[in-house]
C-alpha cells in the first residue's frame, strides 16, 4: 500500500515531527553544498491543475536536490481540455511510469480521488478550500527556526479563512503541536461551521492579534469568492490590515507570515511585508526543504498493518471520495 501526504488533519504528531526533523536536516545539507540525492531513478509527476509559482517551483527544486526527475503536466495543454475526466487522466498517468504524483486541484478532495487510480504515493499540493499540507509544514519549520517551540505560542490566522486551505492546514498543525490558534476575519469570510476547525474565532482584529507571537496573513482569494462577501477592499484594509500600527498590539518579536502571493497594501503594508517582523522570504525557502522531506517520506515503507495510515483513506476501487470540508 502506498503512503500519501493528503492532509495535516490526518497526519499524526509523530509523523509531523519526523517530517520537520527531516526538513531541517535537508536544509543543513543543501546549505552546506552536500548532495542528499537518494534514488536517482524516481520520476515525480507534477500535476498542477491550478496556477502556482512557489509551490510548483519548490517541489521541482526539492525533487532535483533529491536526484529525482520531474515530469510536468500542464492542465491547459493536456487532454483535459478535450473533455477527459480527472479519473481517466490519472489512469493514463499511472501508466506513464511515474513513481509519485504531486497534485494541485481546485476541487477539495481531488488528491483523494487520485489515490484510487494512481499506483504510487500522492502528495496534496493544495486542493480547493480543503488543505495544503506542505505549506503548513514549511510554515512550522519557519516558526521553529525563530521560536523555541510551537507549544504555547499565540498564533493569529487573519483574513479569508473561508477560502483558505493554508488556514485549515495550519490550524490543524498548530493546534496538534500545542499552539493557541486564533482565527480572525469578517464573518462573511469565515466558514459556516467553525466547530469543524480548531481555534478561537474573532471578527475583530485587535483582540485576535493581542500579544500574538505569530500572525499569519491570508490572501483575499477573489477567484473563489462570491460577489458581495466583502463590501470593499478599502473597508477590509481598514479593519484587518496588518501594518506598523496594528502590529503594536502584538508581541514586540511577533513574526509576520504570509503564504504568498501577497496583495501588498491590502492584507499587509510594506512595513509588515518587508520589515523586521517579516519571515515571508524564509517561508519560501523552507518550502523546498519540507517538500524534500515529503517526497522522501512517502517512499518510506509504511508499517505492515491493514488499517488506514495517517494521511490515507481506506480505498474503494473506482469510487470517488470527497474531501472533508469545514
Ligand atoms: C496558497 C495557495 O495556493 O493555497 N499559496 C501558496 O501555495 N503559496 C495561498 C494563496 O493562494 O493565497
Amino acid at each position: 500500500m502506498s503512503k500519501h501526504l493528503l492532509s495535516i488533519r490526518q497526519t499524526s504528531v509523530s509523523d509531523l515531527n519526523e517530517l520537520l526533523k527531516a526538513a531541517a536536516e535537508f536544509k543543513k545539507a543543501v546549505r552546506a553544498g552536500k548532495s542528499p540525492a537518494s534514488d536517482p531513478k524516481r520520476v515525480i509527476g507534477l500535476l498542477f491543475f491550478e496556477n502556482s509559482t512557489r509551490t510548483r517551483v519548490s517541489f521541482e527544486q526539492a525533487a532535483n536536490y533529491l536526484g529525482y526527475r520531474v515530469s510536468n503536466f500542464a492542465a491547459g495543454s493536456s487532454s483535459l481540455s478535450k473533455g477527459e475526466t480527472l479519473k481517466d487522466t490519472i489512469l493514463t498517468l499511472s501508466n506513464e511510469r511515474l513513481d509519485a504524483v504531486v497534485m494541485r486541484h481546485k476541487a477539495s478532495g481531488a488528491p483523494y480521488l487520485a489515490t484510487n487510480f494512481f499506483h504510487g504515493p500522492v502528495i496534496n499540493a493544495g486542493d480547493g478550500q480543503h488543505e495544503h499540507p506542505t505549506q503548513a509544514l514549511g510554515d512550522a519549520l519557519t516558526i521553529l527556526e525563530n521560536k523555541k517551540s510551537i507549544k504555547g505560542l499565540k498564533v493569529a490566522i487573519v483574513g479569508d479563512v473561508l477560502h483558505s486551505r493554508v488556514a485549515r492546514s495550519n490550524a490543524w498543525l498548530l493546534s496538534k503541536m500545542g499552539a493557541e490558534v486564533r482565527l480572525c476575519g469578517p464573518s462573511t469570510l469565515m466558514p459556516k461551521h467553525m466547530g469543524m476547525l480548531p481555534g478561537e474565532v474573532f471578527n475583530e482584529l485587535l483582540p485576535a492579534i493581542q500579544d500574538a507571537d505569530v500572525i499569519m496573513c491570508l490572501r483575499l482569494q477573489r477567484e473563489r469568492m462570491d460577489d458581495g462577501v466583502i463590501s470593499s477592499t478599502n473597508e477590509y484594509r481598514r479593519m484587518y490590515q496588518i501594518n506598523r500600527e496594528t502590529l503594536l498590539v502584538a508581541k514586540s518579536d511577533c513574526m509576520v507570515m504570509h503564504p504568498g502571493p501577497i496583495n501588498r497594501g491590502i492584507e499587509l503594508d510594506d512595513y509588515a511585508a518587508d520589515g523586521i517582523h517579516s519571515v515571508i522570504q524564509e517561508q519560501v525557502e523552507n518550502g523546498i526543504f519540507v517538500r524534500m522531506a515529503a517526497l522522501s517520506w512517502v517512499f518510506k515503507t509504511p508499517p505492515p498493518s491493514g488499517a488506514a495510515k495517517s494521511g490515507e483513506r481506506p480505498k474503494s476501487k473506482g469510487k470517488a471520495t470527497a474531501g472533508a470540508k469545514s
